[in-house]
């Protein structure tokens, strides 16, 4: 592996190569300022690594996702969210002792502090969940202060995936005026979470075998992605020691925006619209080929996927499957499979590989499971908790870590001085 040599102002530096387990290549820059005066740029950070992980492997040319050296449609297939949880937050999959202490853990902490559902009380009901979950997963570190403590680092990690599930149900339920039910010890992660969507004390909700099946599908296809934007932000507030609650409350934030986890509300608002416009999806594939439009596809395009995102493979066929088996039908799946089909043949997006991604066909299928459309990313935030958790601990683990602190190039005025008549 030779070393990259920089030529700069007429002087030569040696920044060390090093490659990773599957042979990706990186140079460190680390001491580059220090011994040239120059930094690097990379708007986005596309090219750029912020660390070494051994959480979860993607190749993006050929649509690769592996979680701790397992591939995605395996885990997706045999597994369960939280026997996926214990493998990417402890790196191995857990015996049948642990995994059965571990699902027992994340019953038992699935009752959230009282006084949290009383605060949930006070917000509009009009307040969006996402909003609802990054205060109340911030308010978790008020309600728990051993939450910096290391020795109670793991019970933590446990109330965190415990209850994040319970927040986000009581948070729908507040908002449509409905009593909450408690959560159940007997019932598995996905089930718990769709009983405390959809049960009231007055009327048991039973979770079938494919709705339970279909949910653990979706939580273990979130499950984690690497550097993505909420995830390196889970990392970049953990990197100051502040405690995990803050830390991921910061990434629910980041996830919520529109370009990253809010897509799959965005894929559904578009498609209605286009069925609203008479399901002319030509019509907005031509608009999103046009920058002065300002309409993008959403659900389509990655950073990293430049030929296909397995998830949304799994997804697209997931979602014909559940529909058949739940006896629904809906005119948007139809249209996302034009759009997809019109899209994959237009060079406009061959020529910027973009394809689906995970938001474009989950949304079909939430909607079919009677989610509602603004829950979709708090559906998404729910599966993303335990790659958030893995990610702040290994940064903490870290022997290269250290507070994240970018550099810039200024480009504002050069000195001037304040006008003394004022
Ligand atoms: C997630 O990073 C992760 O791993 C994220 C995620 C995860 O699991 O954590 O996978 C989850 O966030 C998936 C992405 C969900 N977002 C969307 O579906 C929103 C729509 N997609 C885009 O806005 C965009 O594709 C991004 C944000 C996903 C990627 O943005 P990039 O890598 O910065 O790409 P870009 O904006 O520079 O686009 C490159 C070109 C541009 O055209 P040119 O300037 O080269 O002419 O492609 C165009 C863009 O205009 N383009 C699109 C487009 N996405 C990119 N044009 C139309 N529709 C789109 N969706």
């Amino acid at each position: 592996m030779d070393d990259a040599n920089l030529q700069l102002n007429g002087q030569d530096y040696r920044l060390p190569s090093f490659e990773g387990t599957e042979g990706e290549v990186a140079f460190d820059v680390s001491k580059l300022r220090a011994a040239s005066n120059a930094i690097t740029y990379d708007p986005g950070y596309g090219n750029t690594g912020s660390c070494k992980s051994a959480i979860t492997f993607i190749d993006g040319e050929k649509g690769i996702l592996r979680y701790r050296g397992y591939p995605i449609e395996q885990l997706a297939k045999h597994s369960t969210f939280s026997e996926v949880a214990y493998l990417l937050v402890y790196g191995d999959l857990p015996t049948a002792e642990k995994l059965e202490q571990w699902r027992q853990d994340l019953a038992m902490h699935s009752f959230i502090h009282e006084k949290m559902t009383r605060l949930l009380e006070h917000f509009p009901l009009s307040a969006h969940p996402m909003g609802v979950l990054s205060a109340l997963t911030a308010s978790m570190s008020t309600f728990y202060p051993d939450s910096t403590d290391a020795e109670h680092l793991d019970l933590n990690v446990r109330r965190l995936l415990g209850q994040v599930k319970t927040i986000a149900a009581y948070s729908y339920k507040q908002s449509i005026g409905e009593p909450v039910v408690y959560p159940r010890r007997d019932l598995g992660y996905a089930a718990n979470f769709l009983r405390l969507m959809f049960a009231t004390p007055a009327e048991e909700y039973h979770v079938s075998e494919v709705l339970d099946r279909v949910m653990n599908t979706l939580l273990i296809l979130h499950a984690d992605h690497e550097q993505n934007c909420s995830t390196s932000t889970v990392r970049m507030v953990g990197s100051s020691e502040a405690n995990l609650y803050a830390s991921v409350s910061a990434g629910v934030s980041a996830l919520w925006g529109r370009l990253h986890g809010g897509a799959n509300q965005a894929v559904i608002e578009m498609l209605e619209r286009i069925q609203a416009d008479g399901g002319d999806y030509k019509k907005y594939t031509e608009m999103a080929k046009d920058k002065n439009s300002g309409f993008r596809l959403m659900g389509f395009g990655h950073r990293v996927y430049k030929n296909f995102d397995p998830r949304a493979t799994i997804l697209k066929e997931a979602s014909d499957e559940v529909l058949a088996e739940l006896g629904v039908t809906d005119p948007l799946l139809d249209i996302a499979k034009n759009l997809e089909e019109i899209a994959l043949k237009d060079d406009f997006f061959i020529e910027r590989k973009l394809y689906p991604n995970v938001d474009f066909y989950s949304g079909i299928i939430y909607r079919a499971m009677g989610i509602p459309v603004n829950m979709f990313t708090v559906l998404f935030a729910i599966g993303r908790m335990p790659g958030w958790i893995a990610h702040w601990l290994e940064m903490r683990e870290d022997p290269d870590g250290r507070i994240h602190r970018p550099r810039q190039i200024y480009i504002g005025p050069t000195e001037r001085s304040y006008p003394k008549a004022r």
